[in-house]
């Protein structure tokens, strides 16, 4: 049975994905919801050591060690914190999580979508896939300004054609998974609101989900 809910933020580089991701946080525990959130690359020790390999840009690294660098982080993350808070009954967070690999290293790198799907399926239980996914949809030319605000990391420094794949792909993999709800970025008000409709939406349409409800103790209507 399941005992969580996993709820997972997604978006390429500057659409303000972790901006959103506080402010969601921050409405689950003013509705009294025991919410953690976890991001990734990293949220543990290992994985935080991983992620410094991963954004140094002085360093270059090859497509496929890349990859296994965010699995690694990955399995270290379910490992240590996702399986303990999923047995704890939280409501799990994450700001970019599988589908950040499928959109990155998938369409972005170019590395068959077969392969990274194979390694997941072996490595990584159903139960962990996300019940919901936010993906804050903004075309890269419209991020620019906000990434050379920025000191960008070696992900950050790509081209923009490796930024347009990446949008591409999150846009595909939303066609091919329901779980996936585009929010086309706007002000920051603007599209939380619409987070919180499409919350609402999945809240309503699993009402009668025990699955998913039935260990949230006594919060059903506060949901
Ligand atoms: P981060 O600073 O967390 O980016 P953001 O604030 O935009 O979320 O850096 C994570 C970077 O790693 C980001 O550029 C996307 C990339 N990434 C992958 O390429 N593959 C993955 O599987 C994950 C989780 C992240």
């Amino acid at each position: 049975m399941k005992k969580s809910i996993i709820i997972s933020f997604e978006g390429i580089d500057g659409c303000g994905k972790t901006t959103i991701v506080k402010k969601f946080y921050k409405y689950l525990k003013k509705k009294k919801l025991d919410a953690i959130v976890l991001h990734e690359p990293g949220s543990t020790h290992v994985g935080e050591k991983i992620r410094r390999i991963l954004l140094n840009k002085n360093i270059s690294i090859n497509k496929y060690c890349e990859l296994f660098l965010y699995l690694a982080s990955r399995i270290q993350l379910i490992e240590e914190k996702i399986k303990k808070y999923f047995d704890k009954n939280k409501i799990i967070i994450l700001d970019r999580y599988i589908d950040s690999t499928f959109a990155y290293q998938g369409y972005g790198r170019k590395i068959p979508l077969k392969f990274i799907e194979k390694i997941h399926k072996k490595l990584i239980s159903p139960k962990f896939i996300p019940d919901i996914t936010f993906l804050i949809d903004e075309k890269p030319e419209n991020l620019i300004k906000i990434l050379k605000n920025k000191k960008a990391d070696r992900i950050e420094k790509e081209s923009i054609e490796f930024q347009k794949r990446v949008r591409k792909g999150y846009l595909k993999l939303a066609t091919k998974n329901k779980r996936i709800k585009i929010i086309r970025r706007e002000d920051e008000e603007t599209t939380f609101k619409k987070v919180l409709k499409e919350w609402e939406t999945f809240l309503n349409e699993n009402r009668g989900n025990k699955k998913i409800f039935s260990k949230i103790k006594g919060k059903k209507q506060n949901i």
